[in-house]
């Protein structure tokens, strides 16, 4: 056995002087970091700011190691440099592999590959090894051992067996359990070992894997192909913690506009014309379909110039075309992509090409790929120059009356193959590579695209991002990008909405109906159902498929459909409360059981159900020509949502579930606000709001504000406690910061309603 190494203290930091010292900080009770300097510079993209609280802990040497505790974590390392890390009660949680990695070669995928290699074929390389900056960081994995987060990953629940890249790709094969990566890169992973709680966020954005027990039933590993080592312990006494702590480390989503929480209309080729998008906006109307927004994709650029607008698809007046919708009801939100087509003559590319905003090939000259617009330059978004510059393009969007900005391609797409490794991108003012930055491009993006509509619009930012890193959570909404018009993918969309969730992201959504090959109405129905709750709720295709407007395919899809857009503006206020706890507590909107009880076994991979909140349990179908579905029920009382009818948890049940019905189910004693019948969300305050009681007693808070802007953030902002026990129905206003508020607040009780007003004299609620 080698000696310990020497160590030196300094606060909260200990490095231990091994050859390449060890580093271990500590940031609060429930958040150690583990840093092994490689060389690489440069700030996190992730974290933001300090997140180091002052925290008692001890640090020891224990004779064959050295000991580091805080009130909730142990951490050892001994002389061979093996970090192991348990809870305060010594559950080990994260252990070191002693053994050696034995490298998967002769498993039923390398035989496959060698197949598809003999055939001619390409095949994608999981393994990043021969890279001289590579390192892995190899864990012990115990036979009961669940994983989940990763971000945006393929796949189910529990990550456990499965393996994964982080790189950022705009990969256009079906997005199937064996697709290694997608389009964001979140290498955040959460664990229960033995039922024990944990999360380790590997804060390093070159490409990197994560092998969950893939190659080996007794270990699983993270690789990177360089950067420094750099990892964060997460700790916590559930899961719901490790949730906490890790979107207190990289940050949370922040309360977005209310009307984004609204039904949203897309379809690649609308904004061709002004003439069809008028048709999508008088058909939603003509059919009683509520909504918020329509997206114009690329099509209503000037030759996909980004921040052009081509007038004359819209009879010369885009500007006053949108401002029509926008009283309407319905805002526009527009896409841009990151590649600048090359065009001496486009003022956008003249100015980047003149300042030197676009990333450059070794020797100097402006990098040239294509996408979109042909011969395109990328602005170099990791320089804080270029991330104004771009911010302050977007003023030309937001004066078209622009609600919001999509930004797509962002990984960065190329048509033309990969961006070579060695293409300069800056890393803040340091000259980088796009190896560094590849995955915080789309991040960065974001970020400077967020800066300029806060800016220029006053308001909470909306933007729809494809591509993202661990923290872009607090930038943008995300969507999972091009999904097929197909029920693998509708299965997909609960596991990977609900681990995009537990890595931090709750605005989140997929393409509803599917965006690529052609839906058909039964899948359209379910999809609208199984999403409904999904804090971005969009309907997106790609141009040449199959149209999937709720009215294309008649009855009964387009009376379904209205069924649960009405049901989704109902519940608005409920997804915007959950909104306003999250800003404070990190939890998503949509969970996977699990996160609310990590205690109970049986939810542990479970796929094909979620909650929404704590109370709402979702169990829709996902399978074709089914008509009835088992639902698990957790503990607990619940309430079938649609007939009143009672049922005890802690079993299964079949559930019926004709075309028309996703399976709901609301805890016993929830009370639940319940929104007016409208046709987009509301621009004035409410004057009036509903709760709906399940069960015989309840309370809530409920929040509600401007639904706009960040004045909530100086306490403009109202917290209503709502209560009712045995026959007394009480309202509170614990807090008034925000002038309107509701004159009239009722509640419908299983037999009666009850209806207070507001006395503005007292402050308070009395019954009518
Ligand atoms: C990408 C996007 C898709 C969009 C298309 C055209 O494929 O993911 O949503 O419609 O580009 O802009």
């Amino acid at each position: 056995m080698s000696e310990l190494p020497k160590y030196t203290q300094d606060g909260q930091v200990v490095t231990l002087a091994f050859k390449q010292p060890l580093r271990l900080t500590v940031l609060t009770p429930t958040i150690v970091q583990v840093f092994v300097d490689r060389g690489d510079q440069g700030a996190s993209y992730a974290i933001e700011g300090t997140k180091a609280q002052t925290t008692p802990y001890t640090f020891q040497d224990a004779g064959d190691h050295y000991e580091l505790a805080t009130s909730a974590l142990i951490v050892r390392v001994d002389a061979d440099k093996h970090v192991d890390v348990t809870d305060a009660a010594g559950h080990p949680l994260i252990t070191d592999y002693r053994g050696d990695r034995v490298i998967l070669d002769k498993g039923v995928d390398k035989v496959h590959q060698r197949l598809v290699e003999a055939e001619g074929h390409t095949v994608q390389k999981a393994t990043v090894k021969s890279d001289t900056g590579y390192y892995e960081v190899v864990k012990s994995l115990a036979p009961d051992e669940h994983f989940y987060g990763l971000g945006d990953k393929t796949g189910y629940l529990d990550k456990r067996g499965f393996e994964y890249d982080n790189w950022n790709a705009d990969n256009t094969e079906p997005q199937l359990e064996i697709l290694p990566n997608l389009y964001k890169s979140i290498p955040v992973m959460l664990g229960l070992k033995n039922g024990h709680p944990y999360g380790m966020f590997f804060d390093n954005p070159y490409k990197s894997h994560f092998d969950m027990g893939k190659e080996s039933a007794h270990y699983y590993f993270y690789s990177a192909v360089d950067g420094n080592v750099n990892y964060y312990v997460l700790g916590g006494n559930s899961l719901k913690d490790v949730v906490a702590n890790y979107t207190y480390l990289t940050g949370r989503t922040p309360l977005p506009q209310e009307w984004t929480l609204g039904y949203q209309q897309s379809r690649w080729g609308y904004s061709a014309s002004q003439q069809e998008v008028q048709e999508i906006a008088d058909n939603l109307k003509k059919y009683d379909l509520p909504c918020d927004a329509i997206h114009f994709d690329v099509d209503y650029m000037d030759g996909y110039r980004v921040f052009t607008w081509d007038k004359q698809k819209f009879d010369g007046d885009p500007k006053g075309f949108v401002a029509k919708l926008k009283k309407r009801g319905i805002k526009v939100i527009p896409i841009i992509d990151p590649g600048v087509k090359q065009d001496p003559d486009y003022s956008v590319y003249a100015e980047g090409v003149k300042k030197g905003y676009f990333v450059k090939t070794p020797d100097g000259k402006v990098y040239i790929n294509k996408v979109w617009p042909g011969n395109s330059a990328f602005p170099d978004f990791g320089r804080p120059e270029v991330r104004q510059w771009w911010s302050k393009n977007g003023q030309f969007l937001t004066d078209m009356g622009a609600a919001g900005i999509w930004i797509d391609m962002n990984e960065p797409a190329s048509f033309e193959g990969e961006i070579p490794q060695d293409v300069v991108f800056s890393d803040q003012d340091r000259p980088s590579t796009h190896k560094k930055m590849h995955n915080v491009y789309g991040h960065n993006m974001a970020k400077a695209t967020y800066d300029g509509l806060k800016a220029q619009q006053g308001k909470r930012p909306y933007v729809i991002t494809r591509a993202a890193y661990a923290g872009t959570q607090k930038y943008a909404t995300v969507w999972t990008g091009d999904n097929r018009s197909m029920w693998p993918h509708i299965q997909m969309m609960v596991p990977q909405l609900c681990n995009l969730g537990m890595s931090g992201f709750s605005f989140i959504g997929t393409d509803i109906g599917g965006f690529a090959s052609d839906t058909n109405p039964e899948l359209l129905t379910r999809w609208i159902e199984a999403a409904i709750f999904s804090p971005l709720l969009r309907n997106h295709a790609a141009m040449g498929t199959r149209r999937q407007e709720p009215w294309v395919f008649g009855e009964p899809t387009l009376s379904i459909y209205r069924k649960y857009l009405k049901l989704r503006y109902h519940l608005i206020p409920y997804l915007y409360d959950l909104f306003h706890q999250e800003t404070q507590t990190g939890l998503p909107i949509m969970r996977p059981l699990v996160l609310n009880d990590d205690t109970d076994e049986r939810v542990r991979n479970l796929n094909d159900e979620f909650m929404v909140g704590n109370d709402l349990l979702v169990a829709p179908v996902l399978h074709p020509a089914t008509t009835k579905r088992l639902v698990y029920l957790p503990a607990g009382d619940w309430i079938d949502f649609w007939n009143g009818q009672e049922v005890a948890g802690h079993q299964d049940v079949i559930a019926d579930a004709p075309l028309d019905k996703l399976p709901l189910y609301v805890r016993a004693n929830t009370l639940l606000p319940w929104g007016p019948t409208v046709d987009h969300v509301a621009d004035q305050p409410l004057t009036a709001m509903t709760f709906k009681l399940y069960g015989d007693h309840g309370s809530t808070q409920h929040y509600q504000d401007d639904g706009q802007d960040f004045k909530y953030q100086q306490g403009e902002y109202n917290l209503y406690d709502v209560r009712v026990a045995g026959q007394r129905v009480s309202v509170q206003l614990t807090h008034h910061g925000y002038a309107p508020v509701y004159h009239q607040i009722t509640v419908e009780l299983a037999d009666r309603q009850v209806t207070l007003v507001y006395d503005a004299a007292s402050e308070t609620y009395q019954a009518k």
